[in-house]
């Protein structure tokens, strides 16, 4: 049954964050041994104790309230990391998908605090506020930290295996890049179907339109190239966005849930760009490196808006719940 207090409301909001750091425990532990990048290792290896203790902080305020973390949520959360963390072993890339992924999954985290605080705050929690933004921090600078290991995982990548020719790799980034707009586009279309606070809608809806327009130029690109893009992960990240819509629109609390995996999703493509950039610098591609940071700046920009809608998502997740929180 949906929780229709704010206290209840506050309990799920602690039970899904503890659930994500126990999920990115599960990542952390394999990940290192996987990055095929001493530096990106070494980063994932500094924040496994860090997430250890965020774990703490949450179940203690969990405890607060005279509840506990969700064995089930812990559970299917757990399997899920590990899931990601052997199929990004299974890439010809993987130290720049590992980034990528992780780069994404601390702004998913840093979305889950930004909210838990506000639902905290409004249920005059002040001890969860407090810990929350801590947390916040902590998964902030994480991401800065990854962030600096970009060009590392790009210099991995190039001397990895099968791919030695970085003309060649573009064209794999490129593509990647390519599919992952198209993932994008289904799940801003749901996104807007599913419907939540005016604000955010118009963000997902302007969004929606670049989102066109950098397909559109990444496909001529690739065409110029004498390359294209690759049907097969296309439809494979196509049919997962709608499958994550429709899961998000199962959830209580959707317009929440809905900004905080669009904010993480936005990262996901910004680190995509971020080494798609670098990988064309390397293969001498200074169109390609134009594009990359042209669509950068409004995939950053897109971020910015998402985030700007935190405030009227719990809003909007309260209300449709019927929370009263005057
Ligand atoms: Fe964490
Ligand atoms: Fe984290
Ligand atoms: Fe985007």
């Amino acid at each position: 049954m949906s929780p229709h207090t704010l206290e209840e409301q506050l309990i799920a909001y602690l039970t899904d964050a503890h659930a994500l750091e126990r999920q990115a425990l599960a990542q952390l532990r394999r990940a290192p041994k996987l990055a095929g990048d001493e530096a990106l290792a070494a980063v994932l290896r500094v924040h496994e104790s860090e997430t250890e203790r965020h774990e703490q902080l949450v179940r203690t305020r969990l405890e607060a309230h005279g509840a506990s973390p969700s064995r089930v949520k812990d559970a299917v959360m757990e399997a899920g990391g590990l899931g990601f963390v052997l199929f990004a072993g299974s890439q010809p890339d993987t130290p720049g998908k590992l980034a990528a992924h992780a780069y994404s999954y601390e702004h998913l985290e840093l979305a889950a605090y930004e909210l838990l605080a506000r639902v905290a705050e409004l249920a005059g929690d002040a001890d969860t506020v407090a810990v929350a933004r801590e947390i916040r921090d902590e998964e902030a600078a994480m991401a800065c930290r990854i962030e600096a290991t970009f060009d590392g995982t790009v210099a991995a990548s190039l001397q990895a295996g099968r791919e030695h020719d970085p003309a060649k790799l573009l064209d794999t980034y490129l593509a990647d890049a390519h599919a992952l707009e198209e993932q994008a586009l289904g799940l801003l279309d749901k996104a807007i179907e599913i419907g939540g606070p005016p604000e955010l809608t118009r963000a997902y809806a302007d969004h929606l339109e670049e989102t066109r327009a950098h397909g559109d130029a990444l496909e001529r690109r690739l065409a110029q190239r004498g390359a294209r893009p690759s049907k097969l992960k296309d439809a494979a990240l196509r049919v997962g966005a709608v499958n994550w819509a429709m899961f998000f629109a199962a959830q209580p609390d959707t317009p929440g849930k809905l900004a905080a995996f669009a904010f993480a999703f936005e990262h996901l493509e910004i680190a995509g760009y971020e080494q798609l950039a670098r990988v064309a610098r390397a293969a001498g591609d200074p169109e390609t490196v134009a594009l990359a940071e042209r669509i950068l700046r409004e995939e950053r920009a897109a971020a910015g808006h998402v985030a700007d809608g935190f405030d009227v998502a719990v809003q909007g997740s309260l209300q449709a719940l019927g929370v009263a929180t005057a």
